[in-house]
């Protein structure tokens, strides 16, 4: 059985493009944007590292930390960042897990044999400050994500632990949010001041500020 929402994201000590680094130490305290991609010096790859490191504000924002991983080499990481670089008009500044033994892909399930045998899927995993694994997401090697969504579904996830609300389909920050079910009426109104729209007893809508 792989790796699944709300478990506890194991912990790995691995070479980096910014050393070794110990995963629950390096992310203490923040939020994890973990991703797997097939291969150094792909094009897809490339486009979605450069899509990471041009939202590095972004996502500093948020309190998240960016890790790449792929089954190669330091060497050829650091190489292929000078392309993303100057190909993306970026500066890869998050660290790249050199995998070449595929530990931590094994660990986390991101070799799919049925695609590749030896190279990662594209692997998402987003983990809170108490390395809680809040979800997974798996893509194909010819699909490059979306990180509007990654971005998206972070701010949900924030906005729920700090309102102990649940977001509709395809919410957006400043969009109303939804009070789940398990929050009586009574408790409703003390815990949602401004108010809220009854659909049904079940849908019920209100308004936080994220
Ligand atoms: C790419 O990043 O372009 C890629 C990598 C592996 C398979 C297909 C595409």
């Amino acid at each position: 059985m792989g790796l699944r929402i709300g478990d506890i994201a194991p912990n790995f000590k691995i070479e980096t493009t910014k050393g070794e680094i110990d995963f629950h130490e390096w992310s203490k305290g923040s939020w994890v944007f973990f991703f797997s991609h097939p291969a150094d010096y792909t094009p897809v790859c490339t486009t979605e590292m450069g899509r990471t490191a041009q939202l590095s504000d972004e996502f500093a924002k948020r309190n998240v930390k960016s890790l790449g991983l792929s089954t190669d080499t330091v060497e050829e990481h650091n190489g292929w960042i000078n392309d993303i670089n100057e190909t993306q008009n970026t500066n890869v500044g998050f660290p790249i897990v050199a995998d070449k033994d595929k530990k931590v892909a094994g660990l986390y399930g991101m070799i799919h044999p049925g695609e590749s045998e030896t190279a990662a899927v594209r692997s998402v995993f987003i983990i809170d400050p108490n390395h809680k694994i809040r979800l997974t997401m798996t893509y194909p090697m010819a699909v490059g994500r979306n990180f509007t969504e990654i971005l998206r579904v972070i701010d949900a996830l924030q906005t729920g632990d700090q309102y102990g609300v649940a977001c509709p389909a395809d919410w957006q920050v400043g969009g109303d949010v939804i009070i789940p079910p398990s929050v009586s009426m009574e408790d409703a109104e003390k815990k949602f001041p401004q108010g809220f729209k009854t659909v049904k007893p079940y849908l019920r809508y209100t308004s936080v500020n994220k």
